[in-house]
């Protein structure tokens, strides 16, 4: 049985698909063991609370810059004895020192097609102003491992996602969560979990 933290900042729209994939056997090999947050009022910390996880917070604020609060979350993920990582909304980058001690082992959810609409400065409702205003036909979302460059690691699973003509950010955000976002996360932690994927020449592939 895999180790499964959850970084959050937010909602936590993301950890709730998460937790209900564990309760409903989706996620196989796996638990969720704790959920950190960089902001300490997520709401995200709720829901954890709610289900009977184990939480903590490590505050973005209280950290001069980004190698210092990475060194703060290295320590928190071995005390852990972290298998998975999972950054669910996690609004912070995150430096190497972490995604280098856990090669393979993180992933992200980002809500766009990679490579389109991604890297620093792509996150939240940013991401949907950007494929609005660009004016593709087709948005969705990527699943991820986290590697040192911002949304550059090895695609585990993408899903399509129709943009309407009357799409605002926030529509079309709402409907790549619930049509795309909240069924390739568990699905691909579910894969890890199971040891079902293999990289090869630096790219993923599902092991059927
Ligand atoms: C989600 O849409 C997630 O893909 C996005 O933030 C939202 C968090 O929602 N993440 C990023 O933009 C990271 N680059 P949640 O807190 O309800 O899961």
């Amino acid at each position: 049985m895999k180790n499964i933290i959850v970084l959050v900042s937010g909602g936590g729209t993301n950890l709730q698909a998460l937790i209900d994939a564990e309760k409903s056997g989706i996620i196989r090999d796996g638990r969720i063991t704790c959920v950190i947050s960089s902001n300490p009022s997520a709401y995200a910390l709720e829901r954890a609370a709610n289900n009977g996880i184990k939480t903590r917070v490590l505050p973005r604020k209280e950290y001069s810059d980004s190698v210092s609060y990475s060194h703060a979350v290295l320590d928190a993920l071995n005390e852990e004895k972290a298998d998975l990582i999972v950054l669910a909304g996690f609004m912070t980058i995150l430096d190497e020192c972490v995604t280098k001690a856990y090669p393979y082992r993180i992933i992200n959810v980002h809500p766009a097609l990679i490579p389109s609409f991604c890297g620093e400065g792509f996150y939240g409702l940013k991401v949907h102003e950007a494929a609005l205003t660009y004016g593709v036909k087709y948005s969705g979302a990527t699943v991820h491992f986290v590697n040192e460059k911002a949304d550059a690691g090895a695609i585990i699973l993408q899903k399509p996602v129709e943009v309407k003509r009357s799409d605002t950010p926030e529509v079309l955000q709402k409907r790549i969560m619930e049509q795309a976002e909240w069924k390739i996360l568990p699905e691909a932690v579910s894969l890890f979990c199971q040891d079902r994927i293999e990289i090869i020449d630096g790219k993923a592939f599902i092991k059927e």
